[in-house]
């Protein structure tokens, strides 16, 4: 695999992933460039990343010292010309909307030199559509990261039609150089791996809910506190490699039949969407939320991955 010494970033997307994966990358040591067409989105960036590099501070992933040289390294502009003209990488994470990601491809395909590697951190669009817009299919892929990306290493690299071997290996030797765990996603398709499972697992807990066979407190707690916790240390292939296929093979002929199979989305998501429960943001979802409650849920998962990170680390 061939290496790159990558320098010089630019996230396209201010939001809740683009300033996560932007201050990531300056902690890594890169200089950054962070656009977004709205100057609020990037003055609430540069007011949130402080705060999330104080967490990381306080887990002891960086020194409280390295953080004045860590937000020099990131500059602001809603000129996105301005920050492409020496650009290595350029990750693209800007609202779920087609024609706004392929508008923003055309633009980074013209003011990007031709070195530049183009990412998309799309949950849903297949990196091809957004290559077909561009002079540089063969630089052109999928980046999609978790959030929060910080605290998140995996990040799947996916392959459009006409990526070549050389730009997946360059992004998946310059997210490991940043300690990230890069998946490899061979042949683009919907929902890559992370979304599709979660979308199978999501399906079968709101018909579990629906059916009235358990209350979502109970279906998270048997995920939280039951296989997702081994989920951590192995993921679903690992665990049947230690349980045997043939418990594999036992317990699929006697659940799939069973297990819900509709192609259509479940009623009782339609239906807490048309009552405006969408969650903490609406202050109900499945649970009541207030904003202290919201908040204290979110930093509580933040300690947890960073503790689980640190025990990983030295298992
Ligand atoms: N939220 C998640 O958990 C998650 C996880 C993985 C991937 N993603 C993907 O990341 C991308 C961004 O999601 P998000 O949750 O950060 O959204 P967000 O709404 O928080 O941020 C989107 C940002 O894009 C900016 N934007 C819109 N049009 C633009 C343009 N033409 N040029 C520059 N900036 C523009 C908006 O001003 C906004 O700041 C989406 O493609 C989403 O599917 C999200």
């Amino acid at each position: 695999m061939s290496s790159i010494e990558t320098k010089d970033i630019v996230v396209v997307g201010a939001g809740l992933m683009g300033h996560g994966i932007a201050l990531e990358c300056a902690v890594a040591g890169h200089r950054v460039f962070l656009c977004d067409v709205d100057g609020s989105q990037l003055d609430q960036a540069m007011a949130r990343i402080p705060g999330t590099l104080r967490l990381l501070s306080s887990a002891g992933k960086i020194s409280d010292e390295s953080i004045p040289a860590i937000l020099e390294r990131v500059t602001t502009t809603r000129h996105l010309n301005e920050a492409c003209a020496k650009a290595d990488f350029a990750i693209e994470s800007v609202s779920e909307d087609l024609n706004v990601k392929q508008s923003v491809f055309r633009e980074l395909d013209e003011a990007c030199p031709p070195k530049t590697i183009l990412a998309s951190n799309s949950s849903s669009f297949m990196p091809s559509t957004l290559a077909a817009v561009t002079f540089r299919a063969d630089r052109v892929l999928g980046t999609h990261y978790f959030n929060p990306p910080y605290l998140l290493p995996v990040v799947e690299v996916v392959a459009a039609q006409k990526t070549s071997k050389d730009a997946l290996a360059k992004v998946c030797n310059f997210l490991r150089g940043m300690g990230k765990s890069p998946a490899l996603v061979r042949k683009e398709l919907p929902g890559f791996i992370g979304n599709r499972l979660q979308t199978a697992l999501m399906r079968e807990a709101l018909f579990l809910v629906d059916q009235g066979v358990a209350k979502a407190e109970d279906i998270d707690l048997v995920v939280s506190q039951g296989f997702g916790r081994r989920f951590a240390a192995a993921g679903p292939f690992a665990v049947f490699e230690a349980a045997g296929w043939d418990l594999a093979l036992a317990v699929a002929s006697q659940l799939l039949p069973e297990i819900n199979s509709e192609a259509t989305v479940p009623t009782v998501l339609r239906d807490k969407v048309a009552r405006g429960e969408l969650g903490m943001k609406t202050g109900k979802g499945f649970y009541e939320w207030s904003p202290e409650t919201a908040t204290e849920a979110q930093t509580r998962i933040a300690r947890v991955l960073i503790g689980l990170e640190k025990l990983l680390e030295g298992s």
